[in-house]
């Protein structure tokens, strides 16, 4: 069997790329390679110059600035998807944040603030953009999101963000609920540990990267590019029928408890 995917026509938003190394970028360049156009939001100005760098030359592509937990932001961006695109086929959400000092102690410590910055920024937007995405989203539509392995299982020093990707995870089963009907679907991907701007944040990501690594199924850690791989088929037709799940693209870290030997 042969299969070709051939996105054009096609539109997606993708929140949340930093730089070249973000799992949002991962994931945006095989929709570009399929021809589908792709609008880009970033969080603030200082962010601004990466991302035109990285879509200088890409033709269908447009960035616009728009904290994700800014109900403005959300609404003038939404405005531009409808005034460039007129409509939207998939929305990626690649963006999780907890202050650093909720990572660094106990997670008992954990502060109210500190839980409601890391479960909104990490949780609550994607129910935010879901629904703004949802007078624009298509039949065939779907949403992707990113979560780690720490909502089910410890992973020290991860503690709130554990907690935010739980939640995460229970989102997209109710959004996939929701907008079922519409013919629109909703998954999350549980990425492997990758170096990236986030992943350096969290104390100890080198240790845990190590870990993860040798206790892999496949013996070595899973790449962005096979996020990328993951989420053009969950976007895409070819994911037609998987709805409200989280699919692991880990190596097969999550299956082990210790290396084989
Ligand atoms: N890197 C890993 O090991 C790993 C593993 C599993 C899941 N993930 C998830 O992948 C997603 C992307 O992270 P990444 O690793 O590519 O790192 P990244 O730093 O490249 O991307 C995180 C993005 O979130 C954005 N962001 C944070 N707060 C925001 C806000 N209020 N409004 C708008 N944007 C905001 C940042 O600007 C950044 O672009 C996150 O959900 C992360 O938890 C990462």
């Amino acid at each position: 069997m042969s299969v070709t995917i051939d996105l054009s026509g096609k539109t997606a938003l993708v929140m949340g790329v930093a730089n070249a190394r973000s799992l949002g970028w991962a994931i945006a360049e095989p929709l570009l390679q399929a021809g589908c156009r792709v609008g880009f939001s970033y969080q603030g100005e200082r962010l601004r110059g990466e991302l035109e760098k990285l879509t200088a030359g890409r033709e269908g592509t447009w960035i616009q600035q728009a904290d994700a937990t800014s109900e403005e932001d959300l609404t003038a961006l939404f405005a531009r998807v409808r005034e460039e695109f007129g409509h939207l086929d998939y929305l990626v959400h690649s963006i999780a944040y907890a202050p650093r000092a909720a990572m660094e102690g106990r997670f008992i410590a954990t502060t109210p603030e500190d839980w409601n910055t890391a479960l909104n920024v990490s949780a609550y937007t994607l129910v935010s953009t879901a629904r703004h995405a949802e007078p624009l989203l298509r039949p065939g539509g779907s949403i992707v999101s990113l979560t780690y392995h720490a909502s089910q299982q410890v992973v020290p020093k991860y503690n709130v963000m554990g907690v935010a990707k739980a939640a995460l995870e229970a989102a997209t089963r109710y959004l996939a609920a929701d907008l079922g009907k519409a013919d629109v679907r909703v998954n999350t991907i549980s990425a492997g540990a990758m170096r990236t701007v986030a992943a350096r944040s969290i104390p100890g990501f080198s240790g845990l990267y190590d870990e993860a690594g040798r206790r892999a199924a496949l013996g070595r850690h899973a790449t962005p590019e096979e996020v990328g791989k993951l989420a053009l088929f969950l976007l895409s037709d070819l994911g037609s029928g998987v709805t409200g799940q989280t699919v692991y693209v880990d190596a097969g870290a999550n299956i082990m408890t210790m290396p084989l030997e």
